[in-house]
């Protein structure tokens, strides 16, 4: 199942393979794209991944996660963009993005928050934002988005995940507003809204999710699936389905598929198309994860890190015969 063709929306891809969104912090203060992104992106398209998703990309600057995150926070970050996108589709692979601003978790000098608690000790207390730093976030979001159609994605990531704004204000252990916000989707709910003004409704939106916080009163998978089901007709497509990120846990057990149970839960609950993952080390158990319905495509990160083509030298691993890159044929085992 892990090379079978899947398509969505008019996207269509050519195996189940997803590239996780992973920061690479090779960018500098202008956010622009470098030579190195042109060449790392081209060479997992290269290594026969379906679908590449482009690390957080920063929709403001004082969003950032890094002085060296991506940006698309401006028109000047198009043109490297689209040479992101051209390297990856002129490589066999399809394109999206995840835009991103970190909230209480960005690393600059005076972070913003749902409510004025920081993640850690290491981060500063965030200011309490006022209903103009909602609205500047929410059109952010869409003018990022924007920018995100007219650099040529394919597809589009909202990340609510991993204790970044969107899904600061989801939690409960980040979210102590007294206003309108106290409900905790209503953030997510407006970005959407103004998003869906920009992204074209032919084109797939997907938002990654942390599907549940490791502690007892935290978002979980059952919660999230509810908040889903009553946004999804706000034009989702896909949920990526991760975990954490949030609050300081203890009782993170990581093992081979270890969020595959959360991405099987949200699937089952809210008949979305989703991506699941989490140290997934080869093509065996994303095969199985998939045949097994628990998700509807598999995310690698760190295997494909260390290992850009794995895809296309281990397929025979489960009995796959799939088209070698060209020029690299007279080296396939
Ligand atoms: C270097 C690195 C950077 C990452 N950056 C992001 C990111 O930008 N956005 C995101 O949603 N997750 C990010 N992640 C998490 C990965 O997308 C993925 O969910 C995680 O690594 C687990 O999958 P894996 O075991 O296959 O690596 C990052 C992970 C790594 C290792």
């Amino acid at each position: 199942m892990l090379y079978q063709p899947i398509t969505i929306k008019n996207l269509h891809l050519k195996n189940r393979i997803v590239m996780a969104p992973m920061c690479m912090y090779q960018s500098d203060d202008t956010g622009i794209a470098k030579d190195f992104h042109f060449t790392h992106y081209a060479t997992r398209a290269i290594g026969g991944v379906g679908l590449i998703i482009q690390e957080a990309t920063a929709i403001d600057p004082d969003g950032r996660i890094s002085k060296e995150d991506l940006g698309i926070w401006s028109d000047d970050h198009i043109e490297g963009l689209k040479k992101i996108v051209h390297a990856i589709h002129a490589n066999g692979a399809k394109a999206g993005i995840q835009i991103n601003h970190a909230g209480r978790k960005a690393r600059v000098e005076h972070p913003i928050g749902p409510s004025p608690y920081a993640f850690n000790d290491q981060l500063l207390v965030p200011k309490e934002m006022t209903q103009a730093d909602i609205d500047k976030v929410i059109s952010d979001f869409k003018e990022a988005a924007r920018r995100a159609n007219e650099a040529g994605y394919d597809l589009l990531e909202l990340h609510a995940a991993h204790g970044y704004l969107l899904f600061q204000f989801l939690s409960p252990n980040s979210n102590k507003r007294k206003d309108a916000y106290k409900d905790r989707k209503k953030l997510l709910v407006e970005v959407l809204q103004a998003v869906n003004e920009v992204w074209p409704k032919d084109k797939v939106l997907a938002i990654r999710f942390s599907a549940t916080e490791y502690v007892q009163d935290g978002v979980d998978p059952i919660w999230l699936s509810t908040v889903i089901n009553e946004i999804k007709d706000l034009g989702i497509d896909m949920i990526d389905v991760s975990s954490g990120g949030n609050v300081v846990s203890q009782s993170i057990k990581i093992y081979p598929g270890y969020q595959l149970d959360l991405a099987h839960t949200i699937k089952e609950k809210t008949g979305l198309i989703t991506v699941g993952g989490g140290l997934i080390e080869n093509v065996q158990l994303g095969d199985y994860a998939i045949s097994k319905g628990l998700c509807d495509l598999v995310f690698y990160g760190r295997l494909l890190l260390r290992d850009p083509y794995h895809f296309i030298n281990h397929a025979t691993d489960i009995r796959e015969e799939i088209e070698y890159p060209k020029p690299y044929l007279r080296g396939k085992k």
